[in-house]
């Protein structure tokens, strides 16, 4: 089986165990093709959408520290889950490269177009920049990371993309990050913040309706690639931010009574009027409880790093000994 064929059957067994659950569910893993990718670029430039920001300003404000904390006598090899576009990495990798550090950067997408995209641009803008890109699932490719053992390894996951997990996902995913890394190893990941709940409300139910569009597209790609008749535009986006337990979780409500064909699948699904399907959680973190996932997942807080309005850290781990 090809990994495209695995994917799609993982989706379509997903699929089918979500929405015949009660209460309903999808995964908003799911959402991420090549719309969901665009519909996540408009997101990120939302002005609701304070992470991407709050994030490019730490590594502005924080290059030099990183590059001092970084240096090694035998160079080190930067792997990144998960690129974008690239640009908040960017700014770390001129740093690196005005500083003539000997670094190879390892972009590791999900998407080869992504990576073709990012590599492209690197080659113009920063030509004597060694990069070697990865096309690959996270996990299978954690396994391909325990071979980049030769010097110091510094491994970034961008943009919070941790809190897309409950938090026994999270210590299994940081366990497994933990297990490819030696002493001399890095990592540095980004966690939102708890913050005033309103401003956390607004990132994700922001007014042009970008958000509502990017989860609806889970119904789109289910209606295309599972020959479904979901009537997406019965279904609308409902955000609720947490602030005890610091999850955002999102919903895509029917608002009318419906039946749903999914003829791949040989299912028919029922809606009542304002049942949910749960998408998507976003947890927001602070420093008690991040030290607790590091702790159970054997890493250590070596410095956090925060942008000028305390919306949002990035933490520097080691392995714990
Ligand atoms: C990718 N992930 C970290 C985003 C988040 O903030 O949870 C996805 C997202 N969902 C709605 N807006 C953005």
């Amino acid at each position: 089986m090809t990994k495209q064929e695995t994917f799609q059957l993982e989706f379509e067994n997903h699929v089918k165990e979500g929405l015949t659950s009660f209460p309903k569910f999808l995964s908003s893993k799911y959402i991420y093709n090549e719309r969901g990718d665009q519909l996540f670029q408009q997101i990120m430039n939302l002005p609701e959408y304070y992470l991407t920001n709050a994030e490019f300003n730490i590594i502005s404000e924080h290059k030099e520290q990183l590059r001092e904390q970084l240096h090694h006598p035998d160079g080190f090899d930067l792997i990144e889950l998960g690129t974008g576009d690239g640009k908040k990495t960017k700014v770390l990798l001129q740093e690196l490269v005005d500083h003539k550090i000997d670094v190879t950067y390892i972009p590791i997408d999900i998407s080869q177009h992504a990576i073709d995209a990012l590599t492209g641009s690197l080659k113009e803008i920063m030509p004597s920049l060694k990069v070697q890109g990865e096309q690959g699932m996270y996990f299978e490719v954690l396994k391909r990371l325990a071979q980049y053992d030769k010097r110091p390894k510094f491994i970034m996951v961008l943009g919070s993309n941790i809190g897309n997990f409950q938090h026994d996902e999270a210590i299994d995913f940081l366990s497994q990050l933990r297990a490819m890394m030696n002493s001399r190893d890095l990592l540095f990941m980004g966690f939102d913040q708890k913050k005033n709940p309103w401003m956390i409300q607004r990132a994700y139910a922001d007014s042009q309706g970008v958000t509502q569009e990017f989860n609806r597209n889970l119904l789109h790609r289910i209606n295309n690639e599972m020959e479904a008749n979901f009537p997406v535009t019965s279904f609308e986006h409902w955000e609720s931010y947490d602030p005890e337990t610091g999850t955002a979780k999102s919903f895509l409500i029917a608002t009318e009574a419906c039946e749903v064909t999914l003829e791949k699948l040989n299912l028919t699904v029922s809606f009542k009027k304002w049942e949910t399907i749960h998408c998507e959680i976003s947890q927001k973190y602070d420093d008690d409880v991040v030290n607790w996932l590091a702790n159970e997942s054997g890493l250590n807080i070596v410095t956090i790093y925060e942008d000028s309005d305390h919306l949002f850290k990035d933490y520097l781990f080691n392995v714990k000994q």
